[in-house]
């Protein structure tokens, strides 16, 4: 049988509370859900974190691990969904300032999860910048998620450009969130798409929407997902599709895909 890949999606959007950490929440559970092995990658530092959304509390981060004071697994926490989450660090920012020992540490740990799981969601900080670049970079697709503003549009643009143009990349997908309609969104989709296509060369994909769900909002302030929260919700039902959608892409090979790929692209990564 052939050796499986974990396909390692990262989560950005450019303008902040757009709903980055939404998707990779809810996401992540309708993945986990579906019968996939999940691990949520918390690489942004705000406030209303993946680990308050899903309502577990680590004592330990990225930077234990980082430090050498933890093992992997040491700070691993498994959420009430069972999706792993790694907690992230402000040391994340120094992620291209590794010693190689410690670089290699980590993509070490990082491979010895390869067999075991199906997806790596990365959920990003806002903005652009380099360490956000560099963690997308290293992922093996990237989920862009906007909204129907001028600013968050014109952030998800600067994005993509960025992303295009500075990095060689493609597997970008636009997830419009909070919109009124799947319809509404897939014209969102469409708008941004012609113009990437237009001045950046490179069409994007267009993933799935999310509609605007006021129980998306009271699922969080619960420390649930929406599915748990609300299962019959409009916000559940985009969900689960969002995560279907995710399972059939087709699987990346090797050269882009994989969690060792992922560390090893990380660790490199210029500063
Ligand atoms: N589809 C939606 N319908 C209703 N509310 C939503 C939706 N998506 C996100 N929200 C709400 O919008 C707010 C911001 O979402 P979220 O924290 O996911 O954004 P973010 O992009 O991760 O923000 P940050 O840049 O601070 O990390 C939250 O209160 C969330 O519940
Ligand atoms: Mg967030």
């Amino acid at each position: 049988m052939d050796k499986k890949y974990c396909q390692v999606i990262g989560i950005a959007s450019g303008k902040g509370g757009v709903g980055k950490t939404t998707v990779s929440v809810n996401l992540a559970v309708a993945l986990q859900d579906a019968g996939h092995q999940v691990m949520l990658f918390d690489a942004d530092l705000s406030l209303a974190n993946a680990q308050i959304a899903l309502g577990c509390r680590s004592p330990y981060n990225m930077s234990h691990f980082m430090s050498g004071e933890k093992s992997l697994e040491d700070i691993v926490v498994t959420t009430r969904q069972g999706v792993k989450l790694v907690p992230g660090a402000s040391g994340l920012q120094d992620m291209a300032a590794l010693s190689e020992l410690q670089a290699a540490r980590i993509v070490q740990a990082f491979s010895s999860l390869e067999a075991d799981l199906d997806f790596l969601i990365v959920d990003m900080a806002a903005g652009i910048a380099p360490v956000v670049m560099a963690f997308m970079a290293a992922c093996s697709r990237r989920f862009v998620v906007v909204r129907d503003d001028p600013s968050s549009i014109a952030d998800a643009y600067g994005t993509i450009k960025v992303l295009i143009q500075d990095h060689h990349l493609d597997e970008i997908y636009l997830v419009p969130n909070a919109v009124n309609s799947e319809r509404e969104g897939f014209e969102l989709y469409q708008r941004i798409n012609q113009v990437c296509a237009r001045f950046l060369n490179q069409p994007v994909k267009y993933l799935g929407s999310i509609e605007n769900d006021e129980l998306i909002l009271q699922a969080l302030k619960k420390y649930k997902s929406v599915m748990e929260f609300a299962p019959g919700s409009a916000g559940a039902r985009d969900f689960r599709r969002l995560a279907a959608t995710t399972e059939h892409l087709p699987p990346l090979a090797q050269a882009a895909g994989g969690l060792q790929f992922f560390v090893e692209r990380l660790v490199q990564a210029p500063a």
